[in-house]
């Protein structure tokens, strides 16, 4: 929260002359470190919202490019034929005078000639209007022009924190006693996130589905490609998800096809040929998306793919 915080007085500043007239601000840290998590809930926040007049938000993965954040910012007002000169002229029209908040999130690497053209045209916007960037890369923020004293470095969070996370799923609908009982145990796997909340998702995730103080012990002693290989039933939904690393982080992919992938693999155990194969298959997608690991376009039955970060204890990524 102190994060955020400092994030949202800095976006509600506007000083002095020798500041850049956008002011870049910029989320640093490792995979799954909560980054994009803490860039929406700031995006979000009503003092912000109300703050700008103008808001944006654009999904980046890659590297800038000027024609994509045009297009993403224009929408509907994207003139036809999608030229650029005629985007950038609709773009500077739009955000003239008005003070915005444009979000990238991840970006993973610049190029210079893009980032200039489209800065050209984002300083037609008013005095005091903002870039928050989100990257694991600090040399990225520095290239975007993003002063030192405007990088905010995400630090990991305490072992206490992680544990809440943990805790918070995989004592889901858990009675008090049971909860006394895999309590120690699951505070010392919680200490082995090393302080990264998406490590701290996967692992309660994985714990929510065994109930023996045993199995707990396992997860807290063995590595977890180790329990994967051993006990593949045990893991439907972890292996479900590390599949997903296959795609892209922020692609798209159609609900099915992902379905059917993970039935193909036998990661949804053997086809009856009546249906439940699917019907798991939709089972584990959907505690997935619960916990936040995709987001879907209901509309289209569309899976974002918002995680590839780091995965728990994940010195062997190979094995996802
Ligand atoms: N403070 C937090 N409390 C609980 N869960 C969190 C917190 N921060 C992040 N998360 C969860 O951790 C996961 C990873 O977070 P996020 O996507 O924000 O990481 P990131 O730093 O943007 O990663 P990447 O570099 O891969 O984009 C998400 O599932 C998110 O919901
Ligand atoms: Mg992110």
């Amino acid at each position: 929260m102190d994060n955020m915080e400092t994030i949202i007085e800095k976006l509600m500043s506007v000083d002095g002359s020798e500041r850049l007239s956008l002011q870049v601000v910029s989320l640093i840290g490792v995979g799954g470190i909560g980054k994009t998590t803490l860039a929406q809930l700031t995006y979000n926040d009503v003092r912000v919202q109300e703050y700008f007049e103008l808001k944006f938000w654009i999904c980046v993965s890659h590297s800038i490019d000027t024609a994509e954040i045009a297009k993403g910012i224009l929408k509907g007002a994207c003139p036809r034929g999608g030229q650029l000169d005629s985007m950038l002229e609709s773009l500077k029209e739009m955000i003239s005078e008005r003070k915005f908040i444009l979000v990238l999130d991840n970006v993973w690497e610049v190029n210079l000639s893009q980032w200039d053209t489209l800065k050209n045209i984002l300083r037609f916007g008013c005095h005091g209007s903002k870039i928050l960037l989100t990257t694991r890369n600090k040399r990225v923020a520095r290239m975007l022009d993003c002063l030192q004293e405007d990088i905010q470095d995400i630090g990991v969070l305490p072992d206490e924190d992680c544990w809440q996370i943990l805790s918070s799923i995989a004592f889901f609908g858990r009675r008090e006693p049971e909860r006394a009982k895999l309590w120690d145990t699951g505070k010392c796997i919680a200490s082995t996130c090393d302080g990264l909340p998406l490590a701290a998702r996967v692992l309660g995730i994985l714990l929510r589905f065994k109930s023996s103080l045993e199995e707990w012990k396992n997860v807290m002693t063995n590595e977890i490609w180790e329990l994967h290989d051993a006990e593949v039933d045990l893991y439907p939904h972890l292996h479900c998800f590390s599949y997903c690393g296959i795609f892209p982080k922020d692609s798209y992919i159609m609900v099915d096809t992902l379905i059917q992938c993970c039935m193909a693999l036998g990661y949804l155990g053997s086809d009856k040929g009546d249906g439940s194969m699917e019907l798991r298959g939709r089972e584990y997608f959907n505690s997935l998306t619960m916990l936040s690991f995709f987001q879907v376009e209901e509309a289209d039955g569309k899976v974002h793919m918002v995680e590839r970060g780091k995965l728990p204890r994940g010195k062997k990524e190979d094995k996802y």
